[in-house]
């Protein structure tokens, strides 16, 4: 892109000021500044509009069905049985989501690496392998393995996993792609710069995954390989079941386009997203969206009728990921800190937050399928998130999940 075609294009997203340097830059600079120009996609700000992120508007909310604890049971080994068959012959891959930044645990490692051992090292990169590997065991199938990362965390993870050896797992069925970036901004919509040269950008949310599957040839890779079923997780969560034969076997026997697993809630009031169906298709509505009504709303054998929080842990069918892949799912406007050259041209890492960040989620691509089967698993064996160094969803309160379930640290 050239300098002339750079000026339009801030010019008419208002974001001038990030030329205001440029003739203090090498010329290495300038080329890398008009390129990032180039690419960054400056239509996400305007979901913030003059410091107040965009509400979205919702359809009408109806419970939806899970499968529970006890169906799960009755039907368990038939389950497992179409599950396995299914991994044995390769159709299901296995996606880590780990391209965000882990701010509040507050490494700067990628959040896979931090050790939460107590007595000798155990990564949290290495507990989802060995949750992954008990699998390939009694499958006998390698699932393929990809990792997002972004182009903040990239080389150190890819560099992690070379270093311990994949943990164990077969070096070939492992495949790392990057993510997108999205820029970031002040509460006015103006986009920071983190370098004179460089426009502030953090990873855009984990809702891009497929999308950055396909652009990096991952998802390719994964129809190659005969790939048909993909389950998403999140990094954080150590405890979790990993391409579960039993979850795939009753997305499949259930003939549902995805699966999701689910924990019931602790309280009516539980800050997680509930699955529900939004104007019919299925859908998660998100804690601060649950009227009372709804909190207080029944099922037939009178039990809450929006009882089952997603942990984010879903089965995709490839198939359904292609065919929805170019619809354009809602953009969140987070607050986050956003470290940024002032004026003056110092760097400032802000103690509280200071702007927004914009992200896509992968909870809005549930409401683009037709169909989705919500999948109980018991909350304290299958659901320790590490969100926090202490307190709620910390690596206090996993180490002692994982203790809980015969996990040595
Ligand atoms: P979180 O919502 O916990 O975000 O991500 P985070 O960035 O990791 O942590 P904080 O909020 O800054 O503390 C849930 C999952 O989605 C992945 C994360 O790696 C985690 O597995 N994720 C999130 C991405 O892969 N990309 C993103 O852009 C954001």
């Amino acid at each position: 892109m050239t300098y002339e075609e750079a000026y339009q294009k801030l010019e008419r997203y208002g974001q001038l000021h990030v030329l205001e340097r440029y003739g203090e830059l090498s010329e290495a600079e300038q080329k890398a500044l008009l390129s990032q120009i180039e690419a960054v996609d400056f239509s996400v700000l305007s979901a913030a509009k003059g410091g107040e992120a965009k509400e979205e508007g919702r359809g009408k909310i109806t419970p939806l069905t899970a499968m529970e604890l006890d169906e799960i049971e009755a039907r368990r080994d038939t389950f497992t049985q179409t599950g396995l068959e299914a991994i044995r012959s390769g159709k299901v891959g296995a996606v880590l989501l780990a391209g965000g930044m882990g701010t509040r645990l507050g490494s700067d490692d990628p959040k896979g690496m931090y050790d939460i051992g107590l007595t000798k090292e155990v990564y949290i990169f290495e507990r989802l392998i060995q949750n992954t590997l008990e699998v390939v065991d009694k499958s006998g199938g390698w699932i393929p393995f990809f990792i997002m990362t972004s182009e903040k965390n990239h080389e150190k993870t890819v560099r992690f996993f070379k270093e311990h050896d994949y943990f164990g797992y077969r070096e070939e069925s492992v495949v790392f792609f990057r993510q997108e970036m999205a820029p970031a901004s002040g509460y006015d919509g103006r986009v920071y710069m983190e370098e004179k040269g460089r426009i502030a950008t953090s990873p855009n949310g984990n809702g891009g995954w497929f999308v950055s599957m396909q652009r990096s040839g991952a998802a390719a890779k994964a129809r190659e390989l005969g790939v048909e079923w993909l389950n998403v997780f999140a990094v954080d969560n150590v405890l979790q079941r990993i391409a579960d034969p039993c979850f795939v076997g009753a997305v499949i026997e259930t003939g549902r386009a995805c699966g999701a697993k689910v924990v019931r809630k602790a309280a009516p009031d539980e800050k997680v997203g509930v699955m529900c169906l939004e104007d019919g298709r299925p859908s998660i509505v998100e804690y601060y969206d649950l009227t009372p009504e709804l909190m207080e709303a029944k099922d037939q054998k009178g039990d809450p009728a929006y009882n089952f929080g997603v942990i984010l842990n879903y089965l995709f069918r490839m198939k359904d990921l292609e065919r929805i892949a170019d619809r354009i799912l809602p953009t969140h406007v987070v607050e986050k800190k956003i470290p940024y050259l002032d004026e003056k041209g110092v760097y400032v890492r802000p103690e509280s937050p200071n702007g927004y960040k914009y992200e896509q989620l992968v909870l809005d691509m549930i409401r683009e399928l037709d169909t989705c089967l919500p999948y109980e698993v018991v909350r304290e064996k299958e659901f320790a998130p590490i969100k926090n160094r202490t307190g709620v969803d910390s690596v206090e309160s996993a180490r002692a999940l994982l203790q809980q379930n015969g996990i040595a640290l």
